[in-house]
This record gives C-alpha cells, structure tokens and sequence, in this order.
C-alpha cells in the first residue's frame, strides 16, 4: 500500500495521487457544496490532515456523514497542494473505510474540553487528545536523547535489577515484593496465602540501580541505568509517583565538578532536543500550557547554571524576607517552597546546589573535609524543583564502614558492595534525574500524573 504517516502527509513533498492514511477522526464538518472536511490525526504529529470526501463517494450518505470524534478509519486518495490557511496539503479521498466506530453518545473524549484531572479517569482514551499526544512524543523524544547522549559521551547502556535486597537510599521507601505460594494454596484449597518474602528471602522493588551501577562503573569507566523505579512514600503532590523513570550515569574517576559538569551537559542536550525535535509540540506548550515556555528553555540553554552550596543557600533563604510555611536552619532538608524560592526568586533559572549535611543524605555520599558535609549536588529548576540528585560516592573503605555504622545498616548486607572498595577502589560519581520531573520541566506539565501514560500513585494501579 501506499501508507504515509500524517506528519508526512502535511509535507508538500508528500503531493502525490495515490497515498493511504489511517488514523482517527478528529472532526467532521459537512459544506453545502457535496462534499465533508474531516480532520485524521494519528499520532505521528501534533497537526491533523484535512480530508476533503466528495458526496460521490458511495458511502457517503451511510458512513461518511455519520463519522464521529474517535472513529477509525483508512482514507485512499489523492494528496494536493491545500488552497487553506495553515496547512500546505490535503487529501482528497477516494475511498473512505470505516474500521471502528466511537458513539458519540459513549465516547468520553468528545471536542468539549476537560479538565486534566477528569482526563486521568480516561487514563487509556486520554492519548488521543492533543495534550497528551504531544507529551507522549516530548517523553519519548527526551527518552532518545538520553541515550544519544550518553552514547555519544562513552557510556554504556546498563540494566540492573528491579528487584533487590538492598535499600539504595536508606530511606525505608521500599514495595516488599510478595511470591504466590502455589504449593500451599493446592495443598489447602483454601484462601490464597501470600509469603511476604522472594523464595524465602526478604527483597523489593528498587529505588535506584545506584548501587549495581557502581559495580560496573568501577569496571566499565562509565555506564548508565534507564529504568523504572519504585517509592512507597506515600506523598501525593504534584511531583511524586510510587513508580518513576531514573536515567542515572556512574562514571569512575568522576569528581563532583565532572558531575556536575555532566549533568549540565545532558540536561542542555535534552532541551536542545525538545526545541529541534519536537517543534509544533513545543509550540503548544509554550501557547497553551506554559507562557514564553519556549524562551525560558533557551534561556536554559545559553547560559551556564548558578551554583551555590547548601550553606550559601540556607543563608539566603533566612536573610529572606519570604514567609516559609517550614523554617530553615543548617541541618534540616529543604521544601519543596525553599527549592522554588532559591530557582525562581534568587536565581531565575536552574540551580546546583552542593555540599550537604551528611546527615540529610545517604551513606553512600563522599564525605568532605570539614566532616559535615558530602559532595552531594542537586539541580533544582523553576516550577518543579529537584531534578537531579547526585554525588561523589565514598571511595574510602574506612570512611564508608563508619557512614555505615551511622546509617544503621548491616555490613553484611552489603558485602559486595563494600567489595568495590577492598579492590581496586577508585573515586567515582554519578546522578539520577527523574525522567517526569524533565518532562514536566521541558513542557510545563503542572502534575506529574500527566506526564507518564499510566500514573502510580497511592491507591491507584487500575489501568
Ligand atoms: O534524589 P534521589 O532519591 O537520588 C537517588 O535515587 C540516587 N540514587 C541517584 C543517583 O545518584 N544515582 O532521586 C533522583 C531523582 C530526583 O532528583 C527526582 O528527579 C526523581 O529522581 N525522583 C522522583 N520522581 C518522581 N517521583 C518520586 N517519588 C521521586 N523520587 C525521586
Ligand atoms: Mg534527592
């Protein structure tokens, strides 16, 4: 057949008398001069195609004047210079196949406009909208670039586990993970009986593939995990899920300035790529979601980032004349209202900020000089807040052993992972970004349930 996407279709290289479009109607509108427009839009761009169906058509009176919102359909015909304003081809049909009908009566996506909040109880018919048409390419887009860039930068591609004994972030966030004990269940006929363990182990899903990817960092040079995560913190605001994407590249012989250094780079990448790519995308944002949206990324893009360390920040946030709703003195963790603060008062723009407590962060962070703090970074951005959370990791056997015993975690636990700096210990680095936190960044998506296709959060699994 003669099949063409109808992102191509909208190209006047695509003028041609014989193509075949298949896609779904995004409207239908019949003129008195014999014959309808009717708007295919199939995901492959932000724009529909215009189809002129003439009444001669055989089906016209039956099929084609009762074509509907959501209708599927395959349209032959020809694709010729359109004489409208806005769009530089339009296929005049010769055969219009109706494969599946949407009843208008039943079909909840219809033109009227929703709420993106009533749209996530329309989780699978939700993709068909403009909306989230176009955050579905940004995400993927963004999805691409991640590993182009990494690929370009020497980094391989590592899958660790999704499930695991150990706690990378020590914070208790975990999902247990549950094995069906079939045996018992015959054996009773009974009830279904849950094990809370895997195979008689305890384990959950991960929080991070941190740990695992330091193992092959340390043989590698420099590798990165891309996948999904898990955290049963039970937050629901507008920039947490129980189930997350986490891009996070571990490079040996990494400082905290190379990281730092590196998490800039890829971030630019990514917007770079978002701007180039995904251009009428990116235009809708910036119309319709967030104003001068596509200013800010360039903005993002020309300027280096603002660094500051986490004393210098806990400084500014108490000179302040804002009223925080949580106070802030040096040992505590920053709200999500300090990191806006600090991102869209103080700085206009991205920020890194460095130097931790080592109270407030993982065992695994670098201990600095001064004892108090590790080389820990965090890019913050406006609208969002944390992006990126990263560090050097502790290197030193010694030193890790005592953050260990700090954190309460038993060695033996971690004995292999303790192994990579009894042999052959070198200083490492490394991050992760949140993958729907950059989405959300790059298109101004306010809640981070519009930004992954099937959201997680507590209590909702249902698609
Ligand atoms: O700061 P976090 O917890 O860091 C780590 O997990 C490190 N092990 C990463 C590393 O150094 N390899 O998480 C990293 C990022 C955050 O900055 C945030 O963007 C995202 O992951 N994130 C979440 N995104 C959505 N929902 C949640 N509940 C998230 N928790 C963290
Ligand atoms: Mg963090």
């Amino acid at each position: 057949s003669n099949w063409i996407s109808v992102d191509k279709a909208r190209q006047t290289s695509a003028i041609a008398p014989d193509a075949e479009i298949r896609g779904w109607v995004r409207t239908r509108r019949d003129s008195k001069g014999g014959f309808s427009f009717i708007e295919i839009n199939d995901g492959s761009c932000f724009g529909n195609l215009q189809v002129v169906a003439p009444a001669e058509l055989p089906n016209y009176a039956d099929e084609i004047q009762k074509l509907s919102v959501g209708c599927s359909v395959v349209i032959v015909g020809e694709i010729k210079e359109s004489p409208a304003a806005g769009q530089p081809t339009e296929l005049h049909a010769t055969n219009v196949r109706v494969l599946g009908w949407a009843d208008p009566e039943t079909y909840p996506m219809q033109k009227k406009r929703h709420t993106f909040e009533k749209l996530r109880e329309w989780a699978h018919l939700r993709p068909r909208t403009n909306t989230f048409g176009a955050v579905a390419r940004v995400r993927n887009q963004i999805s691409q670039s991640i590993h182009h860039f990494f690929n370009d930068n020497g980094f391989f591609y590592t899958h660790t586990p999704i499930i695991t004994a150990s706690d990378c972030e020590g914070a208790g966030e975990m999902f247990r993970v549950t094995s069906l004990d079939l045996e018992m269940l015959a054996k009773k006929g009974g009830p279904v009986n849950y094990k809370y363990d895997f195979f008689e182990k305890p384990a959950h899903l991960t929080v991070s593939g941190q740990l695992n990817g330091e193992a092959y960092a340390t043989a590698m040079g420099r590798i990165y995990t891309f996948g999904p995560t898990f955290r049963a913190e039970n937050s629901n605001t507008s920039r947490h899920l129980a189930e997350f994407w986490m891009v996070e590249p571990e490079a040996a012989f990494f400082d905290l300035s190379d990281n730092m250094k590196l998490a800039e780079d890829f971030l630019k990448r990514i917007f770079t790529d978002c701007l180039n790519k995904c251009g009428e995308d990116m235009k809708f944002f910036d119309e319709r979601i967030e104003k001068g949206k596509i200013e800010q990324l360039t903005a993002v893009i020309e300027k280096p980032f603002a660094h500051m360390t986490y004393t210098d920040a806990v400084d500014v946030l108490t000179s302040s004349s804002e009223k925080f709703e949580y106070p802030v003195q040096w040992g505590t963790d920053l709200q999500a209202e300090h990191e806006r603060f600090l991102t869209e008062k103080h700085v206009g723009g991205p920020l890194i900020l460095t130097d931790y407590p080592s109270t407030i962060k993982p065992f695994y962070m670098r201990v600095s000089d001064d004892g108090k703090t590790v080389a820990a970074m965090d890019v913050l951005v406006p609208g969002v807040g944390e992006i990126i959370g990263g560090s050097q990791r502790e290197e030193r056997l010694d030193v890790l052993l005592s953050r260990m015993d700090e954190a309460g975690l038993n060695q033996a636990d971690y004995d292999w992972y303790i192994d990579l700096r009894r042999f052959g210990t070198v200083p490492h680095a490394g991050f992760g970004l949140g993958l729907e936190r950059a989405v959300q960044y790059a298109t101004g998506m306010a809640n981070i349930r519009d930004v992954i296709p099937f959201p997680r959060t507590p209590g909702n699994a249902d698609f």
